[in-house]
């Protein structure tokens, strides 16, 4: 039996008398988890109540890496995985997810890498580098989280690049709660991985972090996966390649738990119209093309922010047409007469966008 699966094995029964145990003496969770003051996830909801935050200090946690912690009152308790929207003092709206304390109550941090226009930066990376210094204000809203960690005893993580965000409260909340885990952490070079001294460390007890560095010794060997009982969970953050990767080297019909920075992949899609009726337009939609893209061309000033159905941003009002809705965020009662457009589809050939 491969190593990981027999220390997970053994953990996990060691895990599971712990709980049982506790569990005649205390209700107490494996960690804490908060309640949430307000709901978590949901377009016109609570998560999307603007609150203001002060920059309070920034760090550099590796290359090209600025990290913000950001001050408030009242700021909604969390759990590892979430993120928040920072409103950009350009009106651009971004998400970041959460790597600081969830038991912080008084500021949030967040970390993000400069991207390049040239590299498939939008503009919101550079800002938040080049704006957001000690003292600014800046509007948030959230915390939201589609990336949440069950409870379990025993995890992998494969984390790339930034994509260690939403992963080190993570590795730390399984480490407090006495979870076998182990984290393949990849990167260009040591130097551009943010939080490696930390995770590192945290790691070094057993073992449990594989540092894989490109410059030093290339892509990272993911065969391993293969082996990894399917009761385990798999998260993974990190660039599109490396989570097609992972996937790929999953056993067959087992997925990992996975969050994308990038826009959603359109898929299962064919091509349809879409008329704009305020602007007297017609446009068409490739087979794997989002009608956010689309549209685009037509109305430039379109508002837009996540492009992966979740931040509510780009909904429209739809007059005409059967909807394929994809999102998980909108009501029914919301889906009724809308759309959101950078995920969702027409279930027939022409949709009419009061637009
Ligand atoms: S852009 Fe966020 S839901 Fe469409």
């Amino acid at each position: 039996m491969p190593r990981f699966t027999t220390v997970a094995l053994v953990a996990g029964a060691a895990l599971l008398v712990r709980r049982a145990v506790r569990s005649r003496m205390t209700t107490a969770p494996l960690w804490p988890m908060p309640a949430l003051d307000e709901p978590v996830s949901g377009y016109g909801r609570g998560s999307t109540v603007p609150r203001k935050a002060l920059v309070t200090s920034r760090g550099a946690p590796a290359d090209g890496v600025v990290e913000l912690r950001l001050e408030g009152r009242a700021l909604p308790a969390w759990q590892p995985g979430a993120h928040i929207d920072l409103v950009l003092p350009s009106g651009l709206v971004r998400q970041y997810s959460l790597c600081g304390d969830p038991a912080d109550p008084t500021a949030y941090t967040v970390a993000t890498r400069l991207i390049e226009t040239g590299q498939g930066g939008r503009g919101g990376s550079r800002e938040v580098h080049e704006q957001l210094h000690e003292g600014v204000e800046i509007e948030i809203r959230g915390p939201r989280n589609r990336f949440p960690l069950v409870d379990s005893p025993a995890y992998v993580f494969v984390a790339g690049g930034i994509g260690i965000t939403p992963v080190l409260p993570m590795l730390r909340a399984a480490e407090a709660a006495g979870a076998d885990w182990r984290l393949v952490y990849c990167g260009r070079s040591r130097a551009t991985m943010p939080y490696l001294a930390e995770i590192e460390a945290l790691g070094r007890p057993g073992g449990r972090v594989t540092v894989v560095a490109e410059d030093e010794s290339g892509r990272p060997d993911l065969g391993f996966l293969a082996d990894v009982p399917a009761w385990t969970p798999v998260y993974c953050c990190g660039p599109d390649g490396l989570m097609d990767a992972v996937t790929e080297a999953m056993p067959e019909g087992v997925a990992p738990r996975m969050e994308r920075f990038s826009a959603a992949a359109t898929t299962g899609g064919t091509a349809f119209e879409v008329e704009l009726r305020r602007s007297g337009r017609t446009v068409r939609v490739a087979a794997d093309q989002s009608v956010l893209a689309a549209v685009h061309e037509e109305v430039p000033g379109l508002m837009y922010s996540c492009r992966q159905g979740f931040c509510g941003t780009c909904r429209q009002r739809v007059l005409e047409g059967e909807i394929d809705h994809r999102d998980e965020l909108l009501t029914d009662a919301e889906r009724d007469g809308s759309m959101l457009i950078c995920v969702s589809r027409c279930a027939g050939k022409r949709l009419v966008l009061d637009l």
